[in-house]
C-alpha cells in the first residue's frame, strides 16, 4: 500500500535533514507519496502567506504530516506557523519520548521518559494585546475540556506503552485558577487508572529535579509552555536538540516534527543531526500502521549509534547530515 503524506521541509536545516530522513524512510521499503508543501519564511515569500490553505487542505486530506522546523521571528513579523498548525488541525497532545541513544556523550546515558504536552492552550496560544502603550496583556487560557482530554491522553497512552507513573508539573500554588483547574482535572482522570501512579510537582522543582535525579520521572504531564521548556532542558540530558522527536496528535491527524528549531546558526552547511527528524519519522511510520519498516529503520539508526564511527558534529562526531544517512540506508541493505 502507498501511503500519501505531506511533507513541510521548513526552514533553515529543515530542508537539509528533510531530504536525508526521506531518503532513510524509502530504504526501509515502505511506499511513500510525499506532497511537499512550503510553510513559514518560504511561503510567504512565495505565496504571500506563511500558512497556505493548500498546505492545510493538504494535511487536512493525507492525515499524517512530516515537518522540518519553521523560522518564527520574535516580536514582530508573522505569529507562529507551528501554533497556527496545532490550532487548525486541533493537534492537541504532543508527544515527546526522551531517551538516551548508545555512545552518545550525555548525562544520563540511561533516561527514558517520555513528555506529554498539551498543545492547544496556555500563554503559549499567543493570545496577547496591547492594553494601553507601554502595557501589555498576555491570556493564559485553561480549560477544563483541553486538560481532561491532555490527561486522559496521557493516561491512555502510559497504559498502551506499559509506563508506570504520570507527574503533572504545575504551578498550582501561585497560578490557583489556571494551573489549579489544569491539576484538579489530572487528578480527576487519574481516579479511573488506579493502576498507573499518579504524582505531581511544582514546575520549578520538577526541573531541578530534572537535573539532579530525572530517573524519577517516568511520563511527564504538561500544559503547554512548561512543555515547550522542559522539551529543550530535558534534550539537553540526553545529548542535545538533534535527537529528540515529536509528534502531535488529534483526532483528525497526526504531524511528526522534531523538538528543535530551524538552527540558523548551521543552515545552510549540510552538517545538522538529522535523528531528531528521524526518530519523529519512525514514530509516524508506527502511526501509520508501517511497523516492520519502524522497526528495521530504527534498528538501522541504532547500530550506527552503537559502532559510533559515523556521527554529526553536535554530538562530537565529524560526518555531515549526508553521510550519517548514508550510513543508516548503508545498514539496512
Ligand atoms: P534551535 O532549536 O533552532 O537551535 C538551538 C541550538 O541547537 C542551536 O545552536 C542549533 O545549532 C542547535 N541545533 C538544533 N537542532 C540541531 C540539529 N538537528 N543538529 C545540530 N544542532 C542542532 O533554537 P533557536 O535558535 O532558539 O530557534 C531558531 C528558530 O526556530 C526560531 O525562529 C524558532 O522560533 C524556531 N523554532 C521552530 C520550531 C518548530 O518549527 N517546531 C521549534 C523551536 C524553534
Amino acid at each position: 500500500m502507498k501511503h500519501r503524506i505531506t511533507l513541510i521541509p521548513g526552514d533553515g536545516i529543515g530542508p537539509e535533514i528533510a531530504a536525508s530522513v526521506v531518503r532513510i524512510i524509502e530504504a526501509s521499503g515502505v511506499a511513500v507519496e510525499w506532497e511537499t508543501h512550503y510553510a513559514g519564511a518560504q511561503a510567504l515569500e512565495k505565496f504571500g502567506e506563511t500558512l497556505p490553505q493548500a498546505l492545510l487542505d493538504s494535511v487536512t486530506r493525507n492525515k499524517v504530516a512530516l515537518k522540518g522546523p519553521v523560522t518564527t521571528p520574535i516580536g514582530k513579523g508573522f505569529t507562529s506557523v507551528n501554533v497556527g498548525l496545532r490550532k487548525a488541525l486541533d493537534l492537541y497532545a504532543n508527544l515527546r519520548p526522551i531517551r538516551a541513544l548508545p555512545n552518545v556523550p550525555c548525562r544520563y546515558p540511561e533516561l527514558d521518559l517520555v513528555i506529554v504536552r498539551e498543545n492547544t492552550e496556555s500563554l503559549y496560544a499567543g493570545l496577547e494585546h496591547v492594553v494601553v502603550p507601554g502595557v501589555v496583556e498576555s491570556l493564559k487560557i485553561i480549560t477544563e475540556k483541553a486538560s481532561t482530554r491532555i490527561a486522559r491522553f496521557a493516561f491512555e497512552y502510559s497504559q498502551r506503552e506499559g509506563r508506570k507513573k504520570i507527574t503533572c508539573g504545575h504551578k498550582a500554588n501561585i497560578m490557583k485558577l489556571s494551573d489549579g483547574l489544569f491539576l484538579d482535572c489530572f487528578r480527576k482522570v487519574a481516579a479511573e487508572y488506579p493502576d498507573i501512579e499518579a504524582d505531581d510537582k511544582i514546575i520549578d522543582n520538577a526541573c531541578m529535579q530534572l537535573v539532579m535525579r530525572p530517573e524519577q520521572f517516568d511520563v511527564m504531564l504538561l500544559e503547554n509552555l512548561y512543555g515547550d521548556i522542559v522539551s529543550d532542558l530535558c534534550a539537553g540530558l540526553i545529548g542535545g536538540l538533534g535527537l529528540v522527536p515529536g509528534a502531535n496528535i488529534g483526532e483528525k491527524g497526526a504531524m511528526f516534527e522534531a523538538v528543535h528549531g530551524s538552527a540558523p546558526d548551521i543552515a545552510g552547511q549540510g552538517i545538522a543531526n538529522p535523528t531528531a527528524l528521524l526518530q519523529s519519522g519512525i514514530l509516524m511510520l508506527r502511526h501509520i500502521g508501517e511497523r516492520e519498516a519502524a522497526d528495521r529503520t530504527e534498528s538501522a539508526m541504532l547500530q550506527v549509534f552503537i559502532d559510533g564511527k559515523v556521527r554529526t558534529k553536535d554530538i562530537g562526531g565529524t560526518a555531515n547530515t549526508a553521510e550519517f544517512a548514508n550510513e543508516i540506508i548503508a545498514q539496512m541493505k
